[in-house]
């Protein structure tokens, strides 16, 4: 049977394994539940009630692995999910029992900027052992990933991820809804992560992983109700990897995009990158029949998960998808706007001193310039030209662009560089008004892919005051100079 949320327990707190610090956390409260069914993640609903995330790190056995991962996760599994209905309030305590410190950043929710995660700009970052509230009443419904803004690569790459769904006033609309989180990880055949950072990765795609899941699990099937409604919400929580998404044995229709209304369209493969997500409808066939997520972009496309029907039909009458309720956005006004054209490129630093041979030290040993260029950081990517300097969080460089509280924004990302940057703000929802290249309808979102030569145009009105990241989410660019931030005051 598909799962029903669970009833509140008192005081939920996700801990486990691990830390000391952890175990005695996990005394005084309970566990959200251990019978969640095969290959969907462990939930627990919000509605104000408090919740303690303890990131640790956590054993992971993966699939075909000879040893366990030494994953860092915020529960005992991969991905806690949590749900929260409209107008109730998120309440989450970080209490950090990694060995470094940490923080949260809610992707893609409009809250204030002290509760946005990003260690030094709004918040200090927190200590091992030491703690942080996160507060705030999301304002719009949709799914939404969070995740840890410190050591980026590292620290999401070892699963620091978790979901939070937003749900519609009126409830859940669909006879099901189901999350599935793609990524991929970088692990050796025992199990050990394999570097986050590369060389070759940082300078070009990234690094991809080695092992694809679905909700930490290869290929899962999960079970489902027959004939039945089924919302998909497909996050994808990958660091890298830009997936082209399909589903074979239904017709499937995109009703969102990360979380925002879209009129619903027939589903023909889907382009999402990291931290993006896309909500889809479908009708789930016949008992015994199958629904399969497909990733296209490989060179033999992926089963990255199937869907089981099972029980007695839900309905007889023809599908039509549900349209979701568009959100209340300030609609841009462009003909005001203040226009920023943002140029994506390699940085000049990279470019002059990729042809350089190696440093030869006297004890014989090579030193490769770029490689120490890319390892001291931020120094192979840029936007506008400007790269994020190294030490960047804790002495900010100045904002990229400014805006005062109800300015119109008009951004054309140009991506002069031969690779693909999903493009994230943090703190605003903005309108994707064209592309060049990529085919999507107009909708609004919080992240957007730019294609290789890609002119994108974006607009939005700057609302939210604070000092705001705004980077590629390709973790790997982002930790080489891809970021920025900008100021509404
Ligand atoms: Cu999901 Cu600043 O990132
Ligand atoms: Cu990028």
């Amino acid at each position: 049977m598909p799962r029903r949320i669970s009833p509140p327990s008192r005081r939920a707190v996700l801990a486990g394994g691990g830390a000391a610090l952890a175990t005695s956390l996990l005394r005084c409260g309970a566990m959200p539940t251990d019978t969640t069914p095969a290959g969907r993640l462990e939930e627990t609903r919000l509605d104000d009630q408090a919740v303690t995330l303890v990131p640790a790190q956590r054993p992971l056995q993966l699939a075909g692995k000879s040893g366990a991962t030494p994953a860092w996760l915020y529960g005992d599994k991969p991905y806690p999910l949590f749900r929260v209905s409209s107008r109730k309030s998120v309440n989450v305590t970080l209490v950090n029992g990694l060995m470094e410190h940490t923080s949260i950043h809610w992707h893609g929710v409009r809250l204030r900027n002290a509760m946005d995660g990003v260690p030094y700009v709004t918040q200090l970052p927190v200590q091992p052992g030491k703690r942080f509230q996160y507060t705030f009443v999301p304002p719009d419904s949709g799914t939404y990933i969070f995740h840890s803004h410190c050591n980026t690569a590292e620290q999401f790459g070892r699963g620091l991820i978790g979901v939070l769904v937003v749900e519609e006033p009126e409830g859940m609309l669909f006879d099901d809804d189901i999350v599935l989180v793609i990524k991929d990880w970088r692990v050796a055949e025992d199990g050990s992560f394999l570097p986050f950072i590369t060389i070759d990765g940082a300078s070009r795609a990234g690094s991809f992983g080695t092992l694809r899941t679905v909700n930490g699990v290869t290929a899962p099937e999960i079970a489902t109700l027959a004939g039945a409604d089924l919302r998909l919400r497909l996050v994808n929580a990958d660091s890298t990897r830009v997936a082209e998404l399909g589903i074979e044995g239904a017709n499937a229709f995109v009703i969102a995009i990360d979380g925002n209304a879209v009129e619903p369209f027939a589903l023909d493969g889907w382009r999402l990158g990291p931290a993006m997500r896309v909500d889809l409808a479908l009708r789930s066939p016949q008992a015994g029949g199958k629904v399969a997520l497909v990733d296209y972009f490989a060179a033999q496309p992926v089963r990255l998960a199937t869907l089981a029907s099972e029980g007695v039909s839900q309905h007889s009458a023809a599908f039509t998808p549900r349209a979701l309720k568009p959100r209340g956005f300030s609609e841009p006004v462009v003909a005001n706007a203040q226009v920023h054209q943002l140029k994506l490129s390699e940085s000049a630093v990279a470019t002059d001193y990729s042809g350089l041979a190696p440093i030869v030290l006297p004890d014989g040993s090579r030193i490769d310039l770029l490689d120490s260029l890319c390892s001291n950081g931020r120094t192979l990517w840029a936007i506008d030209g400007k790269t994020w300097p190294q030490n960047g969080h804790e002495h900010l460089p100045p904002p990229l662009m400014t805006f005062k509280r109800g300015d119109t924004a008009l951004i054309e990302f140009l991506n002069t560089t031969p690779h693909v940057h999903p493009m994230h703000l943090h703190g605003h929802s903005f309108k994707v008004l064209s592309a060049s290249k990529l085919q999507r309808p107009v909708h609004w979102a919080d992240t957007v892919l730019v294609m290789p030569d890609e002119r994108v145009r974006i607009a939005f009105v700057a609302d939210n005051p604070g000092n705001w990241m705004i980077h590629c989410h390709i973790i790997e660019h982002q930790d080489t100079g891809m970021m920025a931030w900008f100021q509404v005051t």
